[in-house]
């Protein structure tokens, strides 16, 4: 095992040893590196000012939020920071002499969150203006409003700056990290991630670390052990097979993006207004699914597309499908040194169609105040089949089978949607907290299951047409 973290700063390597593995990225910088280009806004992954970027060896730019990132991520890739755009005469780098042209700064704090957002998009296809919208709805400006900034980003942003891979540190073996009493484990594989766990079944797992980051940043908790999915290859895939998506529990929205949103458009939708660019280039859908909060976005859709999960502990594996693994408000059916290795999505049948909604106060990075998703078979006019999941509605994701049983066998209608309506209120329970209240979540659930009896009927229509 190595005991030291071994990345590379700009172009200088760096070797962190008797470094706290619960230390942000940003305090690292801000603080022993004293590069203090990196800004600290909100400290919690919401305003991007602190946004930089990590190079994998595969030469990935992926912007984040060092705010909520532990040094430990770093191990095995390049860190970028605005420090690092300049060239050595100190001439602007184009992303840069863009803003500078476009008047795209005012005040200036959130200024270099931009840029490094902006030199990660110049790493992707040419993005049309929605794309950049896309990539910087993570940072926020104050003063200079965001018109010239995307008109800076259209301008530099020409699809020309492919990204070469990059020799990295070579990083073998798991990293094992002592500070004081903390640890913090860094495995290469889910054997040995699994071996791991057995040892501390109390570890907190260590995934994307957008949630987890601020339990240190905003509530103060001293994590003893922590047990990061980082470098665990095996853990990455996305795989498609004949009937179902594999999502590996150690992938990221981004790297699960492309085949979810190939199959599932919408959820794709719903995907992409997850926090932000920078959340979803960290933040795990197995992460989302254990945290088992009552508001997590993807365990809705999940839901209503029967998913299951692969958990394992030790070389035990068992599969819990997704509608009875959550236990009760943030309770789970996991057991100390059991982990998700997998979600596996079934792909749908011919005749299915699939819907997900997210209704949230912004319509980008903001916490959804009721997610609904349903997938539906309609034969002849008749539901066949559906399968219907809320976010927002109980004190955990919810699969409300009284309304799956009140519109199964009945006419795709508008009478039968009245009717199952009805059947909701008394199927769901939601509270009222500062998102929303419960009555209005009431309303937002029940014209929920119109909308998708709206935007669904024609398709009712053309399958009766069909031959069955
Ligand atoms: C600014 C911001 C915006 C956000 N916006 C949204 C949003 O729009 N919608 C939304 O749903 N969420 C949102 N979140 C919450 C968060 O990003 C998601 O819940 C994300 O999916 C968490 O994944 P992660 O990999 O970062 O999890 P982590 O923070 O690493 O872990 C979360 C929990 O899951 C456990 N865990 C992780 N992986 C495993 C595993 N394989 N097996 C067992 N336990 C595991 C951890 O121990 C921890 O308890 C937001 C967060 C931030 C900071
Ligand atoms: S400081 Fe606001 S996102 Fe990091
Ligand atoms: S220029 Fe002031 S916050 Fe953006």
């Amino acid at each position: 095992m190595r005991d030291a973290i071994h990345f590379r700063l700009g172009t200088e390597d760096r070797i962190l040893r008797d470094v706290d593995p619960t230390m942000t990225v940003l305090e690292y910088l801000r603080g022993p590196e004293r590069m203090c280009g990196t800004k600290e806004g909100c400290a919690e992954g919401d305003c991007g000012a602190c946004t930089v970027v990590l190079v994998g060896a595969d030469g990935r730019h992926d912007a984040v939020n060092a705010c909520v990132l532990f040094v430990p991520a770093l191990d095995g890739r390049q860190l970028l920071t605005v420090e690092h755009l300049a060239g050595p005469d100190g001439a602007l780098h184009p992303v840069q002499q863009a803003m500078v042209d476009r008047h795209g700064s005012q005040c200036g704090f959130c200024t270099p969150g931009f840029v490094m957002s902006l030199y990660a998009l110049r790493t992707e296809a040419k993005p049309d203006r929605a794309a950049v919208n896309e990539a910087l709805a993570g940072n926020l400006c104050r003063c200079t409003g965001y018109r010239p900034i995307v008109d800076a980003a259209m301008d530099v942003c020409t699809g020309q700056d492919a990204p070469m891979p990059v020799p990295l540190p070579p990083t073998v073996g798991t990293l094992a990290l002592s500070y004081g009493d903390k640890r913090s484990f860094s495995p290469r594989t889910a054997d040995e991630l699994a071996g791991i766990l057995l040892d501390y079944p109390d570890a907190t797992i260590v995934a994307g670390g957008t949630d987890v980051g601020l339990w240190v940043t905003k509530q103060h908790k001293k994590l003893p052990v922590t047990v990061s999915l980082d470098a665990v290859a095996d853990l990455r895939g996305v795989e498609e097979t004949a009937d179902t998506i594999r999502i590996g529990a150690g992938a990221t929205y981004q790297d699960a993006l492309p085949l979810l949103e190939e199959h599932f458009p919408d959820f794709g939708a719903m995907i992409r207004r997850i926090g932000s660019r920078q959340i979803r280039n960290r933040g795990t859908i197995g992460g989302n699914i254990a945290n088992a909060s009552p508001i997590g976005d993807s365990p809705p859709a999940l839901l209503a597309l029967d998913a299951s999960l692969v958990l394992r502990r030790g070389d035990v594996r068992r599969t819990v499908r997704l509608d009875a693994f959550f236990t009760g408000y943030r309770q789970t059916v996991l057991t100390p040194g059991e982990f998700i290795e997998r979600i596996d999505v079934p792909l749908l049948s011919a005749g299915e169609v699939f819907r997900c909604y997210k209704v949230s106060k912004r319509f980008d990075q903001d916490i959804s105040a009721v997610c609904a998703a349903f997938r539906l078979r309609i034969e002849d006019g008749i539901v066949r089949d559906i399968r219907i999941g809320y976010g927002g509605m109980a004190a955990t994701p919810l699969r409300p089978r009284a309304v799956e049983d009140a519109l199964a066998g009945r006419p795709w209608n508008e009478a039968t949607i009245r009717m199952a309506q009805a059947v909701m209120d008394s199927a769901m329970a939601p509270l009222s907290d500062m998102r929303a209240s419960a009555l209005y979540r009431r309303t937002v659930a029940r014209n929920l299951l119109l909308k998708c009896f709206l935007e669904t009927k024609e398709e009712a229509v053309v399958t009766r047409l069909a031959p069955v």
